[in-house]
């Protein structure tokens, strides 16, 4: 696969400019338009977490700038954001987060591509990903993930590693008083999947289970069949805490599960 974002500007850690001064009038509109269907959605679908936490970002008006938003995010969580060309390696990867900075894609998809896009962009991961890192437990949580991401490669195990970031961090639902939430960001930064997540009887609502996750393939061209629920963000951190060397050597020998 061939990715679009310009690689040649960046620095070794993947880093860009995000040259905010750069982005058209349409790009921002197109952000806003793309902002406001969501924000219709999220009341009734994303987890209260990540509600509060939109409220501390002004988003609403276009492309954010990053460096104010990294200024709230440090006083908050300690964390910032960086601009990156587009989908960076593993170990740039991991490296960031393990310093609690999380990659941002500067580019925006298309008009054409308002309802789908393949490859992460600016809307998906400043709205799905960056509003929970105001979080001080997802704060945590997605540090220890980023160390323990660094582990998994000396491990050779970033594949298994993978499995629980997806169905974590990009597709995870919540139970909450309210019913069942998603707070996972390729749901909150979905038209289509947000809602269906929720309500849809077709797919499996699975209570979390940490080998489950690891050992489950999963496809990233439709809506999920299975998702996993967890009862709160101390719960993921709770259950991810261990050392997962004994984990991945037993799953390592175990067959991988169809989504
Ligand atoms: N506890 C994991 C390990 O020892 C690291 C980790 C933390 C992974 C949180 C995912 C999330 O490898
Ligand atoms: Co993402």
């Amino acid at each position: 696969m061939s990715l679009r974002g310009s690689y040649g500007l960046a620095a070794a850690d993947f880093s860009v400019a995000q040259d905010w001064g750069a982005y058209a009038a349409e790009e921002h509109a197109l952000f806003r338009r793309l902002f406001e269907r969501q924000a219709k959605l999220v009341p009734r679908y994303a987890c209260a977490e990540w509600i509060e936490a939109l409220a501390r970002l002004d988003a609403g008006s276009g492309i954010p700038r990053f460096d104010r938003v990294s200024a709230k995010l440090r006083a908050a969580t300690g964390w910032e954001i960086v601009a990156v060309p587009g989908l960076i390696p593993d170990d740039a990867f991991f490296t960031h987060l393990a310093n609690r900075r999380f990659p941002v894609t500067v580019w925006l998809r298309q008009p054409e591509e308002f309802d789908y896009i393949v490859e992460p962009d600016v809307f998906h991961d400043f709205f799905g990903h960056v509003p929970l890192l105001f979080d001080p437990v997802y704060a945590d949580h997605l540090h220890e993930y980023g160390k323990g991401g660094l582990k998994a490669m000396r491990l050779d195990a970033v594949k298994m590693l993978a499995r629980l970031y997806w169905y974590t961090i990009e597709f995870g639902l919540m139970k909450t008083h309210d019913g069942i939430r998603a707070y996972g960001a390729g749901l909150i930064s979905s038209g289509g999947e947000l809602a269906y997540c929720v309500t849809d009887p077709a797919p499996k609502r699975l209570d979390f289970d940490l080998e489950t996750a690891l050992r489950t393939d999963y496809q990233i061209d439709r809506y999920q069949t299975t998702y996993f629920v967890i009862d709160s963000f101390a719960q993921l951190m709770r259950d991810t805490a261990p050392d997962f060397t004994p984990v991945y050597d037993r799953l390592r020998n175990l067959p991988v599960l169809a989504p």
